[in-house]
């Protein structure tokens, strides 16, 4: 690791501790060991940056020309890559995330700053026709400030989710990292900095959600929130926002249905069924955590899932072997037990897994054996709740219209899959399924250039694509009368 840790928030420009003097420590979940103590902020600190957020956005933010805006993004972009090997190896050990994921992340982080930097000097308004003598035109106005409130999951790629397509659309930016991985958001803060991106543009204010976290969604200097995170914490956020009536965009939880027809390419579907809810962990919105399948395929499906398990390699996130790595904390290795206990004592049947893994792994780490529960029918807790470890539910469908009501039968909306060789009903089914992506024969593929966005109580508004920039800006529509026609009355 050459990139040096920084600790302190970036406010204006400036590596500065919490005004209280307080830190926080951060550790590595793969071993428990601390790699870090950080600043904490809390209200005072998230003033001062919003502050600066504002004085930026009212002076050289707004001064530079869009194509240098997205030169300056690009070249953030650039740095991104020249560091991704560091960068990668920071979450991999801030968020016990496999190597083999964050290579991609690396890979992906780039690629956003890069796609955003091409789009600054190309969101356009419209002339609109309108009668002759007035014209009608629309503009896409950057919203000013955004606050970005972000998870732990993907620590490094949240950051630049929120940060690149908020800047390449004019505002300026406080982002708060979550607090179990504060450390490569304050890299991304340093690198912009080298970049050349202007004081004040980009403000990092690591800490706690009750304090940072609410501070910055209450602030009445923020025009617009971008969170990802819980769906319970998005409700607190969609009451701070209504203070002074901010925009907001909510990336919130998921129970994504994966649809196993019987004339699926078998093969694939259970390496995707496999991969969607134990990649990270399980730890990711979109992993189809409900895995639907025709019951007359059943018993063989979860036959080739057992023995597929058997082969997934589990332990420390840096080994690049290792195709599943480390729960965030002992917390939620916690949350993850009492969602087992609730599977079993509402009638699930345990497959496989169950437990932690304590044996071959280090000590320190918050390790959890890839998990499936069969029987399970959709009121059951582990069919409804968001559990984000490695814990895969099993359904069972006769028909069409069967695997529509268990797919449907979820308050989220967030992502699905479905597997079948039949083009009728590849092209029917997405369009009865009430969630804001879906896959065919495919599963957890994300694009830069692709929106994405939750239905139901998995939030609203699109991230990634040309609609994640038009997110972050209002329209203004703006009237002239050229040909001096009367206005009003004769009076
Ligand atoms: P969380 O929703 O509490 O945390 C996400 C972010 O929100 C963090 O930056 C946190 O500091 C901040 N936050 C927390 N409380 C806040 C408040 N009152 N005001 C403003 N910001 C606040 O998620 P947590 O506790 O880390 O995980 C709990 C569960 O949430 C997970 O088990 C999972 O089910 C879900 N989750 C979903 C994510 C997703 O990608 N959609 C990501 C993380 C968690
Ligand atoms: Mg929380």
């Amino acid at each position: 690791m050459t990139l040096s840790l920084r600790t302190n928030a970036f406010i204006d420009g400036a590596w500065t501790p919490a005004a209280s003097g307080m830190t926080f420590r951060t550790y590595n979940p793969g071993t428990g060991e601390v790699l870090a103590d950080v600043a904490a902020c809390d209200r005072e600190d998230v003033n001062l940056a919003v502050a600066a957020a504002r004085r930026a956005f009212d002076g050289p933010w707004s001064a530079i020309a869009p194509t240098a805006r997205g030169t300056l993004l690009r070249q953030i972009a650039s740095l991104i890559r020249a560091n991704a090997a560091d960068l990668a190896l920071l979450d991999t050990r801030n968020a016990g995330r496999p190597i083999r994921d964050t290579r991609n992340d690396l890979v992906r982080a780039a690629d956003i700053f890069d796609f955003y930097g091409g789009l600054t000097d190309k969101l356009r308004g419209a002339t609109i026709p309108v009668p002759p003598g007035y014209s009608a035109i629309t503009i896409h106005e950057p919203y000013g400030v955004v606050g970005a409130i972000i998870p732990w999951n993907l620590p490094l790629v949240m950051a630049c989710l929120k940060a690149a397509p908020a800047l390449a659309a004019g505002n300026t930016v406080v982002l708060k990292p979550a607090e179990q991985t504060p450390l490569s958001a304050l890299v991304l803060a340093e690198l912009c900095q080298e970049a050349g991106l202007p004081d004040g543009v980009l403000n990092v204010v690591p800490g706690f959600g009750e304090t940072a976290g609410a501070a910055l969604a209450e602030n009445t200097g923020v025009d617009k929130i971008a969170f990802t995170g819980s769906t319970e914490v998005g409700r607190l956020i969609m009451q701070a926002a209504s203070g002074n009536i901010k925009g907001l965009t909510l990336e919130l939880g998921g129970k994504a249905p994966n649809i196993v027809f019987a004339d699926a390419d078998l093969e694939m579907a259970a390496r995707g069924a496999l991969f969607t809810v134990f990649h990270h962990q399980g730890q990711v919105c979109a992993a189809g955590t409900r895995l639907i399948v025709e019951r007359s395929i059943h018993d063989a499906f979860l036959g080739l899932l057992v023995e597929k398990i058997g082969r997934i390699k589990i332990g420390l996130p840096e080994d690049p072997s290792v195709h599943v790595g480390a729960l965030i904390s002992r917390e939620q290795l916690e949350r993850v037990e009492s969602y087992v206990g609730k599977g079993l004592a509402e009638g699930g049947r345990l497959v496989t897994g169950g437990g932690a893994l304590r044996d071959k792994v280090p000590a320190g780490g918050h390790y959890f054996r890839p998990t499936v529960f069969a029987d399970i029918a959709p009121e059951m807790t582990v069919a409804r709740e968001e559990i984000f470890g490695p814990v895969l539910s099993v359904l069972a469908f006769d028909g069409e219209d069967d695997a529509i009501r268990l797919a449907n039968s979820t308050l989220y909306g967030l992502t699905a899959a479905v597997w079948t060789r039949d083009a009728g009903r590849a092209a029917r089914l997405p369009r009865r399924i009430r969630a804001g992506t879906v896959w065919t024969n495919m599963i957890n593929m994300m694009n830069v250039a692709v929106p994405a966005g939750g239905h139901g109580q998995s939030g609203f508004g699109n991230e990634y694509g040309i609609e994640g920039a038009e997110g972050y800006t209002r329209l203004k529509t703006v009237w002239t009368n050229f040909a001096e026609h009367p206005v009003g009355w004769a009076l």
